[in-house]
This record gives C-alpha cells, sequence and structure tokens, in this order.
C-alpha cells in the first residue's frame, strides 16, 4: 500500500496535451452499468445498408453491402445516431441518467453546468466518462492527502505549472518556464467563463508531451475498487448539499507556493520507458503476459474483420493488448504519447483552444476537385534510430508498406457460383503487387532526423525526401493521415473540419474521444498495415465506398464544427473541474446535486 500511495503521489498531473486516460479497461469494464455500453448491432446481416436519417436510401450493389468497411460503416453509424438520440433533454432527466451512470450524486452547480452547456448548444450532455473513468481511482484517498501532495509536487522543479484558485479567481500561477508562457496565458482566459463556481483549490498541470502518472496493475484495481466504495457513500447520502465547502485551513491564501526539498517522480529522458508504461496492465494482459520477445498483438481484442480493419477503437489503443509495440519503438523518448496505461487526468488542450492551427476555408476545395490520393507530410520523428532501428517504427514502417515495389494485400469480390443467387459472394484477402494502387499514396517525409548517421542516410536513400509545405497543400487530397509521431500534430481538428476524409492511426488518447466515433467520423488505421490499401481503395473504386467517402467527409466536418469549438472544450473542462472540486472537498459524501 505504501507503494502504491507513493505512485499516487505523482496525481493530478494534468497531461499537457489532452490525454485521455480510460483506467479501468479490465477492472472496470461498463458491462457493470446497465446500458451504459454501447448495443453492438447486428453486424453479421450484410443486407443491412439502409440509414432511416437518410433522405434518399442509395441502392448499394451486393458487392458493396457485404464489403466488411460498408459494415463497419453501418454499424457505427447506428451506434452513433442512438448515443445521440438518447441524450437527456432536461436537467432531471441529465441527473437521473448522471446517478444511473456512476451512482453518485452529481457535484455542486451541475444545474449551472447544464445550464452553461445548454446555452453553448452542446451535442452530447450526458457523455463524459473518461473524467469518471479518470477521477475513481482517486476517490480511494482522503481528500486532504490529495490536497497535501498536489502541494508537494507543486512545491519542487517538477516541470508542472501551478494554478491556485480562490474566491473565484486565478490568484497565482507559476512553474513551465518561458516556453509555457501561452499555457499560463490560456489557462484563465479557458477558466474564466466559470470559475466563479469553482471551489477553492490547486492545481498541478503536466507541462511535458508525455503522461507521468502509473500504477502498478495490482494497488490501481484496489485503488478503483475502494474508489468506487466511497462514491457509494456519496450516493446513499439522502439529501446532499448543493455547495462546496469553506476553504480548508491547509490551503493558505494561493499568495505563495511552499518549497519542497524532495521529489517522487522519475526522470526518464533517453531511457527506453516501455517497462514502466506498461506497469498498470493486468499481469494476465499481452503485454505483462508475453515473456519472450516474439510476442505479437492479439487483434482479435480489436477487429473481427479480414485484414485487421478496427471494430473497437478503445481496445486497439489499450496499449496493454499491445506486446509488439516495444519493437516498433514507439514508446522511445523522447516521446509525447499519451497512452492508456497511464493515470493522469486529461483535460482539454489550450493548444486547441487557442487556436494554434486553424482551418481556413477558403484553402479548401469541393470533394470533386481533390485529387484521388491520400495525404501525409511529416518527419521521421516517433523514436531515435540507431542500428536500423528505423524499420520498426510506425512511420516508417507505414511508407515501407506503400512503397510502389512492396507487396500490398487487398480484399477480392468473389461471387459464388453455386448459390441460387449468383451475386451473392464474399470478399477474400489478395496479395498483390503494390503498383496499381501507389497512385493512391502521397505520402512522404520532409525530414530526415532522430537517428544516428548511418541510419538517417540510410532513410534518405531508401524514402527520400520532399520539401516542406504549406499544411493547406494537404486539401488538394481526397484523404489525410493524421500519425502519431512524437510531436504534437494539431492538426487533426482542422483536418476533420475539411472536406477531405480523415484516417487517424494514433494509440494515444484524447479528451474528445468520446464525441468522435470511428468510421462515423473518421477511418481508424491500425500498426500491423494489412488494411492501409484496401482502406483508400474501396474508397476510390467500389460504389458503396465513393458515396460512403463523400458522406463520412461531409459528416466530420459538419460534426466537428458542433462539437470542436471552444465552447465545448469550455463546457468539458468545466465539468471536469466542478468533479475535481468534489473530490478535494472534505465534505464530499455530503455534497453533490440533487433534484
Ligand atoms: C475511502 O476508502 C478508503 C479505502 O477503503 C478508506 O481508507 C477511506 O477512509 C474511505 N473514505 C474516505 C472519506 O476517504
Ligand atoms: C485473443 O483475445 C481473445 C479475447 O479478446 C482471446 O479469446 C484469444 O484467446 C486471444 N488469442 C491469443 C492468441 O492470445
Ligand atoms: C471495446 O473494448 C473495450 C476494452 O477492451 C471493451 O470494454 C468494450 O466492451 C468493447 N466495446 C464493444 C462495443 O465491444
Ligand atoms: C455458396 O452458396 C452455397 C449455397 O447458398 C453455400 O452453401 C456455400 O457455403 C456458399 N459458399 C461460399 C464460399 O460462401
Ligand atoms: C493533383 O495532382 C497533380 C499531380 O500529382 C498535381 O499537379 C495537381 O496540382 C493536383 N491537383 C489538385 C487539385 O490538387
Amino acid at each position: 500500500m505504501l507503494r502504491s500511495r507513493r505512485l499516487l503521489f505523482l496525481l493530478i498531473l494534468l497531461a499537457i496535451f489532452a490525454t485521455s486516460v480510460y483506467l479501468l479497461r479490465n477492472q472496470d469494464s461498463f458491462e457493470e452499468l446497465p446500458g451504459l455500453s454501447n448495443p453492438l448491432h447486428d453486424f453479421t446481416n450484410p443486407l443491412r445498408g439502409h440509414h432511416a436519417h437518410e433522405e434518399n436510401p442509395p441502392l448499394l450493389p451486393q458487392r458493396s453491402l457485404t464489403h466488411p468497411i460498408h459494415r463497419l460503416i453501418t454499424d457505427a453509424e447506428s451506434t452513433f445516431q442512438t448515443v445521440r438520440a438518447r441524450q437527456s433533454r432536461s436537467l432531471a432527466d441529465a441527473v437521473a441518467e448522471y446517478r444511473r451512470r456512476y451512482k453518485v450524486p452529481p457535484p455542486p452547480h451541475f444545474d449551472k453546468w447544464y445550464n452553461f452547456a445548454k446555452r453553448r448548444g452542446v451535442e452530447l450532455i450526458d457523455e463524459y466518462d473518461t473524467i469518471y473513468h479518470a477521477l475513481l481511482p482517486f476517490w480511494s484517498l482522503k481528500p486532504s492527502v490529495i490536497r497535501e501532495r498536489t502541494r508537494e509536487a507543486i512545491g519542487f522543479d517538477n516541470a508542472l505549472i501551478a494554478v491556485m484558485i480562490r474566491n473565484g479567481k486565478v490568484v497565482k500561477m507559476d512553474g513551465g518556464g518561458e516556453m509555457y508562457q501561452w499555457h499560463r496565458d490560456a489557462t484563465p482566459v479557458m477558466l474564466g467563463n466559470f470559475i466563479k463556481y469553482l471551489p477553492d483549490m490547486d492545481l498541478a498541470f503536466n507541462i511535458h508531451d508525455e503522461p507521468r502518472v502509473v500504477v502498478q496493475a495490482d494497488s490501481l484495481a484496489r485503488h478503483v475498487s475502494a474508489g468506487r466504495k466511497n462514491m457509494t457513500l456519496a450516493y446513499n447520502s439522502p439529501s446532499p448539499r448543493n455547495s462546496f465547502s469553506k476553504r480548508p485551513s491547509d490551503l493558505g491564501d494561493g499568495m505563495r507556493i511552499k518549497d519542497y526539498r524532495t521529489t517522487r517522480f522519475n526522470k526518464f529522458a533517453h531511457q527506453p520507458t516501455w517497462s514502466n508504461s506498461k506497469l498498470s496492465c493486468p499481469l494476465t494482459s499481452p503485454a505483462r503476459g508475453c515473456i519472450d520477445s516474439d510476442c505479437h498483438v492479439n487483434i482479435t481484442a480489436y477487429s473481427d474483420q479480414p485484414l485487421g480493419f478496427i471494430r473497437n477503437t478503445t481496445a486497439f489503443s489499450d496499449i496493454c493488448n499491445s506486446p509488439s509495440l516495444e519493437h516498433i519503438r514507439l514508446l522511445r523518448p523522447p516521446q509525447r504519447l499519451r497512452l492508456s496505461s497511464f493515470q493522469d487526468i486529461l483535460y482539454p488542450s489550450p493548444w486547441y483552444y487557442m487556436d494554434r492551427v486553424k482551418y481556413e476555408p477558403e484553402r479548401d476545395m469541393p470533394w470533386a476537385e481533390k485529387n484521388a490520393t491520400m495525404y501525409w507530410r511529416g518527419s521521421t520523428t516517433g523514436g531515435f534510430s540507431r542500428d536500423g532501428g528505423w524499420r520498426r517504427q510506425h512511420r516508417q514502417q507505414f511508407l515501407m508498406k506503400i512503397q510502389p515495389q512492396a507487396t500490398s494485400q487487398i480484399l477480392q469480390y468473389t461471387p459464388n457460383t453455386t448459390s441460387s443467387t449468383p451475386e451473392i459472394g464474399a470478399w477474400e484477402v489478395h496479395s498483390t503487387p503494390m503498383t496499381p494502387y501507389s497512385k493512391y499514396f502521397d505520402i512522404k517525409f520532409t525530414f530526415i532526423g532522430q537517428c544516428d548517421p548511418g541510419d538517417c542516410d540510410a532513410q534518405r536513400e531508401y524514402f527520400g525526401t520532399t520539401d516542406p509545405v504549406n499544411m493547406f497543400d494537404a486539401f488538394q487530397s481526397r484523404y489525410l493521415l493524421d500519425i502519431d509521431g512524437n510531436a504534437f500534430s494539431g492538426r487533426y481538428h482542422a483536418w476533420l473540419q475539411s472536406n477531405s476524409l480523415v484516417y487517424k492511426l494514433a494509440v494515444f488518447r484524447e479528451w474528445h474521444d468520446e464525441w468522435l466515433k470511428a468510421w462515423v467520423h473518421y477511418v481508424p488505421l491500425g500498426l500491423r498495415g494489412e488494411e492501409y490499401v484496401e482502406s483508400v481503395r474501396y474508397f476510390e473504386e467500389e460504389e458503396g465506398g465513393q458515396q460512403e467517402a463523400k458522406r463520412i467527409a461531409k459528416e466530420s466536418k459538419g460534426w466537428a464544427e458542433k462539437v470542436l469549438r471552444k465552447e465545448d472544450l469550455e463546457v468539458w473542462y468545466f465539468r471536469l473541474l466542478l468533479e475535481y472540486g468534489r473530490l478535494v472537498d472534505d465534505e464530499r459524501e455530503d455534497i453533490g446535486f440533487g433534484i
């Protein structure tokens, strides 16, 4: 317990670029909360091709209707429509839904939050499970312990930004250095519209790109179950008080930050981090269970389709399912990934709030005028390459898969000649030369770096480089790729808002993941890459794909304009901080919002 407490000491680091944390994976599956898991629709029926919400459902040929991508799209679409349709329509509904999901009353001022969200036209008023999962283990700790550890964390040079809130104002901010001035500038602005409802508290924000808090699996499981028990105490409170308690005496007036002489953070610069990253994975998971160095990803966890098309992005981005991540060096520092196994609390990135990358519609063009290519430009970041290690890095692997001389896999339709209705057939995997398909890929490095000289030369020879480009050149392509690197790909929001279709290859999670759905708003890609070629070929060459690509591009644009606004960020942030304010309130069992 002592050890896990020490680790938990590191709490409350709000990972800087919107890290999403689904802690609970195996210990805490949503199956226990009735009705929460999305109904998995009948995806075995190939004839489901119609959408009730479409005006004129297009009639697609059999071959399109049976294609795995078509099925994934229709299933995701219908799940998403179900989620939209079931959103609460009144404060009373929202409170009931909250209590049903989390077995605890909403935090104080939930009515203020609800009105705030409604006024800003938030689309999904009930979907904030990410916050619940991130905070749950901390409920096992006394509020005073959490406060003390926060003070300790910000009282030492731990690369954290400290933000002190007193009487509804930010009274002090410190830490992070000059480079993060923009972060400090943005924080009070982001909080400005709701800070008057927040209790006095100290917050610590992680300035590093990578998450930093990880708890061993067995300890984590204990904290989660104790946390849930403590939450139940609050749930059973007969009539919770709708206000936060007075500032506790240990909190001070926020005018100065007490110095601490010791820190419990470890430094991992230029060391492999994989063995620490997987600490919180259960012993039975593939990541921990892999003993020799030749373990493979178990794709059945996230895919039930040929070529490994991703059905479940949560399972895919759970690094505990991926013993092979070590070998593709996704986790070698310097890294900036926000991973499933970490316990950092996620918050909306000021990067997005400050419009550091902005979509400019006048630089975009209609779908029909775009080139039929998948576009990506970037550098060889994602790990330092030595001794040919680049061959195992994920960006390089992507490029290798689509080289003209490579062999690729696609699906081919084979009509069933013995069937009485001969047009019924099946899609089968075929290996083929890449030549006829390489025209679809406009994917190039603009810079080769993070490598020993020999490795850099080898990569230059193998891939070549092209001149750096204006990011808006991308809009000439129908298909835009977004890949994890170790540099923040802040382009994602702008890509979604464009008239192009977005593909995302990512194991990290962000605050908005709950609101953006794979196969409805973007096409998810895996790390193995067998599906890369088919997932462009289908959209270009199959009748169903042509319609769907255009529609998804349009839907993602419309949806991004509705859910990725500054208003949405504020609403998410407001709710997180109300929850956090209750978590650190000494009377958290007795406070909350009730009707
Ligand atoms: C919460 O749970 C832990 C562990 O079960 C317990 O020690 C603690 O007293 C509980 N209550 C509060 C208020 O933290
Ligand atoms: C892969 O995972 C599934 C469940 O997700 C399990 O039933 C199966 O046995 C696993 N396969 C291997 C080879 O580990
Ligand atoms: C997706 O995977 C997660 C984690 O493995 C699991 O808890 C969840 O039930 C899965 N969702 C669906 C719809 O199968
Ligand atoms: C072809 O159709 C027949 C009759 O409908 C069926 O029994 C058989 O399994 C099908 N074959 C394939 C490869 O789907
Ligand atoms: C399409 O691609 C061609 C050749 O690659 C290029 O010259 C042209 O500018 C592109 N057109 C658009 C609209 O992007």
